[in-house]
């Protein structure tokens, strides 16, 4: 029968003894990098609630001949984008730092700007074609971060968003071209 002392030993195949009594271990990237990748995704972050609250705006305003289309298709968009968000926080948070969380936070952090919510359907769909523009730019410094210093989760990750985002700006141009 083996004794107890045999089985603690045999447990502990990775961990040498200090190790196994530390705090938890910190992924593989330096206070430096941790820093630029999440400072970089708190920017997207406040870009992207931003956006988000824009298109929940035009979602209840809209008005016109375009009515239907454009309310259910900011409806779409806000889903997508309230995910979006989430996995962005939530990425902050595995770096083990605050992603920015308040109305005041995203609004101070944001290149996106408000607008009132009194917009003609026309303006409202200009709106959202030039958030795209400016989210893109936020997504293509997290990647370029990302890559930068071989985090292929969050690379992975925005690169996903990227797509979207560009397929939707196909879509409002092409609905705008109409
Ligand atoms: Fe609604």
């Amino acid at each position: 029968m083996k004794k107890v002392s045999d089985i603690e030993e045999a447990a502990q195949t990775q961990l040498d003894n200090r190790l196994a009594k530390a705090k938890p271990m910190k992924l593989g990237w330096s206070s430096t990098e941790t820093h630029e990748i999440t400072v970089a995704l708190n920017k997207l972050l406040g870009d992207y609630s931003v956006h988000y609250q824009k298109l929940r705006n035009y979602h209840w305003n809209v008005k016109g001949s375009d009515f239907f289309d454009l309310h259910e298709q900011f409806e779409l968009q806000y889903t997508e984008a309230l995910e979006n968000i989430d996995a962005i926080a939530e990425r902050i948070r595995v770096f083990g730092k605050t992603p920015l969380s308040t109305m005041q936070e995203f609004l101070d952090n944001a290149v996106i700007k408000e607008t009132g919510s009194d917009l003609s359907s026309d303006r409202m769909v200009r709106e959202i074609l030039s958030d795209y523009t400016l989210l893109l730019e936020s997504m293509s410094r997290v990647v370029e971060v990302a890559v930068e210093m071989n985090d292929a989760g969050t690379e992975e990750m925005v690169k996903v968003f990227v797509n979207s985002i560009e397929k939707h700006h196909w879509m409002l141009s092409a609905f705008m071209a109409s």
